[in-house]
């Protein structure tokens, strides 16, 4: 691929007054991924200049930033790594590239590294207060087609409700009316409400997931595993596939259970399972799963879909790799259903609760390893994370100029990570993208499709 250029960049603020003040962040929007998350998304034949596009979308992005003013905003550091945000309409920003490749000359945009420049990147070099909390490239090609690259601030935003943000920007922009407000009030989450004085004060032992993720046997950090070169694999399966491994999922369940695996338990037991087998691991080596779990329905009362915030929050399934291996696809399952199970209001509540009694938050940001390049949270060897972008609403993002050809996240380079997504063509097939040390991804790729024959 050609080299890209930048042509401009603008900073879009919303078209209207909206509210101005200090927003309090919840102990979630908080931690883990306090950085910007990217996903991309293709057009093939917008059948328009570049600068009209270009003008389309930073009108309607003036107006869309009016209902979600929170992504016009800063950040702001408060100490003891607390952040809270301050809505004061200091804007988007708006970058305009050209390439001049054609897109068929680009290849597949997931798997590789050197699609970086299609991105915008957030200098974490600056002040976070000068930090956009959403940035977007517009890239033109030779052929006409253009990808809209954007990277949104997950401290501000999960993945549902960016998804819903980009939804109401593709709405606004084909020239319609906003369909479903954001819900702001994050106060929700706030610890103590109810108060939680009357049971014991929650612990590293109640909530696994804040501690430090299983080590290599005989490694006693993870320096080692982090220099290890990565790769990442887009595997396929079928709906037959899915269902073939369900079943033996179901007919080897250790415990009687009210319904069978869903196809997120499924996928992720085999992933567990035969990561452990491809990474050689010892019977003895500890190893857990992290399961990204979206708590808007798991609240009393529910939350609306609508939330603007974060809802989502990691807890880990824990094993050896040893039992993993040695049984059955059911036990791995029912290591995973039992990690979901356990979330609960009560226990949602609880985890907040504990973030709240932490002195300091820093040592659950992911932003301090990237500035100081220190060890942060490592979920590699023999850890892997599992993403279900299963049930969400990827695709059908029409601006004025058609549905996307593609839709994806940025690159994908950490050792462990999983992510499902269903297929864009609606044929119950699942999309696993997988990334792993170079050395073990051949034998992965032999086992994942051995099991489906
Ligand atoms: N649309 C279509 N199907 C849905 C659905 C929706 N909105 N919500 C649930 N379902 C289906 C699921 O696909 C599943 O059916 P399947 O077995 O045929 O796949 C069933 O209903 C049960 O779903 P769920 O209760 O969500 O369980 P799960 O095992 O599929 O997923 C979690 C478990 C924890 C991954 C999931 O509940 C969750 O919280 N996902 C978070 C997604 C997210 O926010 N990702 C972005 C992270 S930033």
């Amino acid at each position: 691929m050609a080299a890209i250029r930048l042509k401009g960049s603008h900073t879009v603020r919303p078209c209207d007054p909206t509210w101005i003040g200090t927003m309090a962040l919840s102990e979630w929007d908080q931690i883990g991924c306090v950085t910007h998350v990217p996903a991309i998304y293709l057009y093939r034949s917008p059948n328009r200049s570049a600068s009209a596009i270009a003008e389309t979308l930073k009108d309607s992005l003036s107006k869309v930033l009016v209902p979600f003013y929170p992504l016009a905003g800063r950040l702001q550091w408060i100490g003891n790594g607390r952040l809270q945000l301050q809505c004061n309409a200091m804007g988007a920003r708006f970058i305009e590239a050209e390439c001049e490749s054609s897109l068929n000359d680009i290849g597949d945009l997931f798997l590789s590294p050197q699609h970086r420049n299609l991105f915008p990147s957030a200098d974490y070099g600056l002040p976070i207060h000068e930090l956009p909390l959403f940035l977007v490239q517009l890239t033109t090609f030779r052929c006409g087609g253009v990808t809209i690259a954007i990277a949104l601030s997950h401290a501000v935003a999960d993945g549902p409700a960016a998804l819903h943000f980009m939804s109401e920007w593709a709405r606004i922009t084909r020239g319609e009316t906003l369909q479903t407000p954001p819900f702001h009030d994050r106060s929700v989450f706030r610890a103590g409400q109810p108060p939680l004085a009357s049971s014991p004060r929650p612990t590293l032992d109640d909530f696994p997931e804040y501690g430090k993720p299983a080590l290599l046997l005989g490694q006693s950090d993870t320096s080692e595993e982090r220099k290890k070169k990565t790769t990442t694999a887009m595997l396929k399966i079928t709906k037959a596939q899915v269902e073939k491994l369900r079943k033996m999922a179901n007919d080897s369940r250790e415990k009687p259970m009210a319904r069978g695996f869903t196809r997120y338990e499924t996928i992720c037991g085999h992933v567990w399972r035969i990561s452990c087998k491809a990474r050689g691991h010892r019977k003895q080596q500890p190893t857990a799963m992290g399961i990204i779990i979206d708590s808007r329905s798991r609240m009393r009362p529910e939350l609306p879909r609508e939330f603007f915030g974060t809802a989502t929050f990691d807890v880990i399934a824990q094993s050896m790799a040893g039992d993993l291996m040695s049984k059955p696809l059911g036990f791995a399952a029912s290591k995973v259903r039992e990690t979901i199970e356990k979330v609960t209001d009560n226990y949602v509540r609880s985890s907040i609760e504990f973030l709240k009694n932490q002195k300091d938050l820093k040592d659950f940001q992911d932003i301090h390893s990237l500035l100081r390049k220190e060890e942060g949270p490592f979920y590699g060897n023999p850890n892997i994370t599992v993403v279900s972008w299963l049930t969400l609403p990827l695709y059908g993002f029409d601006f004025g100029w058609g549905k996307e050809q593609y839709m994806g996240p940025g690159p994908y380079e950490d050792d462990g990570n999983c992510l499902l997504m269903h297929s864009p063509e609606g044929d119950g097939s699942v999309v696993v993208a997988m990334c792993l040390q170079e050395a073990h991804m051949d034998e992965f790729k032999k086992l994942f499709y051995q099991d489906l024959l």
